[in-house]
């Protein structure tokens, strides 16, 4: 992958903004340098009061990129059901919560996070994925969950069945396989028949007369995703063209069709790849996914996850060390894969940057960027161009909001970051760090 180009723009006096929103460079106090900031709070600041590695977040950014996503579908009667997979830290689904957002869940654990933040939440839910157990059906059903969004002919067997035993009705959407390929990493690439997920899309209109005989079940929709971090548009339309065609056909053949989610995907800018402005990218994909279903009188749900949170997130680690091999040169930081481990699985870029920012600092260098986890995967950046860093400096990886401390684990035993949401001057901590004595606690030495 080429260089990215700067992604710095100035903005007021002595202030250089990032483009991820939220960080900017403001001079220090009584200093020729400048101090990443996130919002009004120098990150040395934040390392200090919470120590490091720590996943920094700005409130604003993720209000805003909420605010923008959702007026992006003004027009149409929409539900947004932010993926909380993303990043599904109780603070994070408040701040989203209180704002109106709904949720699009994937296990028995993330419905549970949404129902301790605000079980009337629930009215807002989705529930997706292909595995769901009897156990968390009952949950969703228990809670009153908005739509099931159904994978599989065996899964709509077993919701039949439990939603009979409780008595209530689950409403249902299948999940339909477009067939679109979707242009991102194979891993995240969903919508193709050779994936696990949905159901072939010409196999829908058999399932959805089973659906509609079962007495425990109201066909309302139909859902679709497929896949993660795309960013050219031209797939969504492909899809929501065949979903379109499909809601047609089934409105024929008798169904009330009230809901189409479109899911989520919508990708963010990891370098400087020419996306336009969230505001007008948003803009079009809202156009991109909404005119293939103009004038079918739809209610439509979106998930999107990685483009409210991703930016709005940064990791903040020391460098412990510096270290050559013969000409290789490395900078060993405080944290690891098993923090962030998107790098070591997608071959993922993160731009990284050095908190103090030094114009007299001298020569930029080129390093890899490890951490102290024993696996050669355990890399943040490769050959990479980077300011001059002492032992001891900070460095912020950035654009980890999204799939950065979910995917976090504890290998090498090593407790996981803390987490901390800002707002303008204040810094609260939504997740303390883990003491070695909580990774601990479930295991036992002698019987
Ligand atoms: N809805 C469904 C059914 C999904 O499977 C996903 C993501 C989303 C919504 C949210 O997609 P988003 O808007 O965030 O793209 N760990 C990977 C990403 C995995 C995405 C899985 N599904 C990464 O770090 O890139």
């Amino acid at each position: 992958m080429g260089k990215p180009k700067s992604r710095k723009r100035a903005s007021r006096a002595g202030e250089i903004s990032l483009r991820s929103p939220g960080l900017s460079y403001r001079p220090a106090p009584k200093a020729a340098v400048l101090l990443l900031h996130c919002e009004r709070l120098p990150l040395p600041e934040l390392a200090e009061k919470f120590g490091t590695p720590l996943y920094i977040y700005s409130g604003n950014a993720i209000r805003h990129r909420y605010r923008e996503f959702d007026r992006a579908f003004h027009g149409l009667p929409h539900t947004v059901c932010y993926s909380v997979k993303a990043n599904s830290n109780l603070g994070i689904l408040r701040l989203l919560s209180v704002m109106g957002c709904g949720f699009d869940v994937v296990s028995g654990g993330e419905l549970e996070r949404v129902l301790q933040v605000d079980r009337k939440a629930a009215r807002k839910v989705v529930f997706s994925g292909v595995g769901k157990t009897a156990a968390e059906m009952d949950a969703a059903l228990k809670a009153g969950i908005l739509l099931f969004n159904i994978e599989s002919e065996s899964e709509l067997e077993l919701l039949a069945e439990r939603a009979e035993r409780r008595r209530i009705t689950a409403r249902i959407a299948l999940r339909v396989n477009p067939d679109v390929p979707a242009e991102t990493h194979p891993y995240i690439s969903t919508g193709l028949h050779r994936h696990k997920f949905g159901v072939p899309i010409h196999d829908a209109s058999r399932l959805y007369a089973r659906a509609a005989d079962s007495l425990f079940l109201e066909v309302v929709g139909v859902s679709v995703h497929i896949g993660s971090q795309i960013t050219n548009l031209a797939p969504f339309t492909s899809a929501m063209e065949r979903v379109a065609d499909l809601v047609r056909g089934l409105r024929e053949d008798g169904h009330t069709i009230r809901y189409v989610d479109a899911g989520g995907g919508l990708g963010i800018a990891y370098t400087q790849i020419g996306l336009p402005e969230f505001a007008d990218f948003v803009g079009h994909y809202a156009a991109a996914i909404s005119t293939p279903l103009q004038g079918l009188k739809l209610h439509l749900l979106l998930e999107p996850g990685r483009s409210i949170i991703g930016p709005a997130g940064a990791l903040l680690t020391r460098v412990l060390y510096h270290k050559n091999n013969n000409s290789k040169k490395f900078l060993v930081v405080d944290a690891a894969m098993n923090d962030l481990v998107r790098p070591a699985l997608y071959d993922a870029y993160h731009e990284i940057v050095s908190v103090v920012r030094d114009a007299a600092a001298g020569e930029h260098q080129v390093f890899d960027v490890v951490g102290p986890v024993c696996e050669t995967g355990d890399f943040f950046a490769r050959e990479r161009e980077m300011p001059p860093v002492k032992d001891g400096d900070l460095l912020a990886i950035l654009d980890v909001g999204a799939y950065g401390m979910v995917l976090a684990s504890n290998y090498n035993t090593r407790p996981r970051p803390a987490e901390v949401l800002v707002d303008g001057k204040k810094a609260r901590l939504i997740r303390r760090r883990e003491k070695l004595s909580d990774l601990f606690r479930l295991e036992k030495a002698k019987a």
